[in-house]
């Protein structure tokens, strides 16, 4: 697949392989809102070409959305569900994209267990506590509520109730609803890849951070948000470098019981 942007800030997607002779279109150059191909030249625009139709883009502010029909093996949505967001003008955006050698329910699960946060992420989290888990099928199944402290230094943290809800079955969201930050919400998002030559399912995590507060600080903060991204996409890193390994070892050992039946 290649993705491009017209003049107008549109987004635009379609398949990764020139309908000439095949050339990797993501090497291609962008002019005037044209994909031009570096093997012959041929210049595809929005509008498609005979043997190439670009696929349905939908640009929610934060995140692309490329719609891939029959890929999917699902009935497609009309437009992504996209969960509701602080407000675009006092809030500082970050996504964060890794990949694992597992599938999208490893990563789903792994998410949906705040247990591990302060024993497997101890450098990010402290004095975790689980309050709310959902116990039946009412009155909120899809709601977990916990509360902890995110770490500043040693022993210290800056505590916070955050809620874990699913929106879709491949989205995990949090969003802080006591303490500092109020309102923002970190979305996680399991894309599944296929697989890779040996057939291990490929997953992506797409992980947005969008992080909103009332202090003056960080009104500040907005104005050099090209500085602090980089620092809200190292921390969402970080995370998901352990977080990925506990959601492939959970798809190592499903797969060996499977193998084993
Ligand atoms: S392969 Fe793209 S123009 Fe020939
Ligand atoms: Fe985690």
């Amino acid at each position: 697949m290649v993705a491009w942007r017209t003049p107008d800030g549109g987004a635009h997607a379609g398949p990764g392989a020139c309908p000439h002779l095949g050339a990797p279109l993501c090497r291609g150059a962008v002019d005037e809102g044209n994909l031009v191909c570096r093997w012959h030249g041929l210049s595809l625009g929005p509008q498609g070409f005979p043997g190439w139709s670009p696929y349905p883009v939908h640009d929610d502010g934060v995140l692309v959305w490329v719609r891939l029909n029959e890929v999917g093996g699902e009935d497609p949505l009309e437009a992504p569900v996209v969960p509701e967001r602080p407000e675009r003008a006092a809030s500082i955006a970050a996504v964060e994209s890794m990949a694992g050698r597992c599938e999208p329910e490893d990563i789903i699960a792994n998410r949906l267990d705040p247990w591990h946060g302060s024993w497997f992420h101890p450098y990010s989290f402290v004095a975790l506590r689980v309050l709310e888990v959902p116990e039946g099928p009412e009155p909120d199944p899809d709601r977990m509520v916990v509360e902890v402290g995110f770490k500043v230094a040693g022993r210290w943290g800056v505590p916070v109730q955050a809620e874990f809800i699913c929106p879709e079955p491949r989205t995990v969201l949090m969003r802080i609803i006591k303490g500092e930050g109020v309102g923002s919400v970190v979305e996680t998002h399991a894309t599944p890849l296929g697989s890779d030559a040996s057939g291990v399912p490929r997953t992506a995590v797409v992980e947005a951070t969008i992080a909103s507060s009332e202090r003056v600080g960080f009104s500040l903060a907005r104005r050099v948000a090209g500085a602090v991204r980089p620092f809200m996409r190292a921390t969402a890193r970080r995370l998901w470098r352990d977080d990925l390994a506990y959601a492939e070892r959970r798809y190592l050992l499903r797969s060996a019981r499977r193998a084993e039946d």
